[in-house]
């Protein structure tokens, strides 16, 4: 598995805790930070600095132009703080990347492994936490969730959004198509719109799809996503048949999105449409199938979204979770 861009899926997870409202559960954000703190993920951090300390980040200093400063250089760096109440207690700030930084005013700012940063939390008593990307869609992490991500070892995580397939940003999109993979009504018309005309180019590559199985293309136009996961779910008829190819896309699909490397998908309510398949027993199919797959596949990073797009789909996975 090509390694994972953790910025880019927590800027991901952030996007569509802000999108799914403030009661989206923070599970999509929690995997990422956490898996980033096992394999090195490493934010921004803005820093206060003073002249001896850029004249080295420069390679000035007094030991002449382009020579690094020694490794016994005790250079105090000082992280930004964003100070809170009367108390001067203060929040750390730490950016996802530059364009983030530069949503508010510049600053010179160093890479920083999250491990470190998490683990010196304590060593700071003034200090209640770190907020990511505080100049728009801002994420709090307090002393105790800090404290809480270290140990957390969850990586996989099912979220039921309100929502197109297009309102939420993952690395695969996942299109009901059709065994032509030509395009048509529905989501599928849509995702062809967004992407533009290339997608079907590339469709048209693929020899179609079988009813059940799943085949990868680029996004191209759709900036916030990565690729597209096709998969063809079945015409509703009422027979046995229907169900284990309606699982078979769900777990199809995710065995596309572990091949390609993505570590977030997003699901529509495949067949439920045109096709027919009535609401509750596709929900009760795509979770099961879903949970199975996450299940057998332990330990890797996998945000599931099931976008709901009609109040109706909505409501059928929300009784089903609530049974
Ligand atoms: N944007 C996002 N989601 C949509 C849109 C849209 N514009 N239109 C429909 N959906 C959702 C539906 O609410 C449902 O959750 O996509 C899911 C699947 O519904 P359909 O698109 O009707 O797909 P399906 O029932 O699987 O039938 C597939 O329809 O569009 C054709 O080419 C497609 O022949 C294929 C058939």
């Amino acid at each position: 598995m090509s390694l994972v861009n953790h910025l880019k899926e927590l800027e991901r997870a952030i996007y569509n805790c802000y999108f799914a409202g403030e009661d989206s559960p923070p599970e999509p954000i929690f995997n990422v930070l956490a898996n980033g703190v096992r394999n090195g993920m490493d934010f921004l951090v803005p820093i206060d600095a003073s002249d001896e300390l850029l004249k080295m980040l420069n390679g000035e200093g007094d030991k002449g132009k382009g020579e690094k400063a020694g490794t016994d250089e005790n250079i105090q760096i000082k992280f930004r703080h964003l100070v809170v109440n009367d108390d001067g207690e203060y929040f750390i700030p730490l950016f996802t990347g530059k364009e983030e930084i530069d949503k508010g005013q510049p600053t010179v700012s160093i890479s920083q492994p999250v491990k470190t940063l998490f683990e010196a939390i304590d060593n700071w008593p003034k200090c209640i936490g770190y907020m990511i990307n505080p100049w728009d869609k801002k994420i709090v992490i307090n002393k105790d969730m800090i404290h809480m991500l270290l140990e957390y070892d969850r990586s996989a995580f099912i979220t039921i959004v309100r929502g197109g397939v297009l309102d939420v940003h993952v690395g695969a999109i996942v299109n009901a198509a059709n065994n032509t993979l030509l395009g048509g009504g529905g989501v599928d018309g849509a995702i062809h719109k967004a992407a533009g005309p290339d997608l079907l180019k590339e469709c048209k590559t693929l020899g179609g799809c079988d009813t059940g199985e799943a085949k990868v293309t680029k996004a191209y136009d759709i900036s916030f996503a990565d690729a597209i996961i096709h998969t063809v779910g079945p015409v509703y008829s009422g027979s046995e048949e229907d169900a284990k190819l309606l699982a078979s896309c769900y777990t199809s699909s995710l065995e596309k999105a572990l091949e390609g490397g993505f570590n977030s998908v997003a699901f529509p309510c495949i067949s439920t449409g045109v096709y027919g398949y009535p609401l509750d027993e596709a929900a009760d199919v795509a979770l099961t199938a879903i949970t199975e797959w996450l299940v057998a596949h332990e330990g890797i990073l996998m945000n599931v979204y099931i976008c709901c797009y009609r109040d109706e789909e909505l409501d059928s996975y929300t009784n089903i979770l609530l049974s």
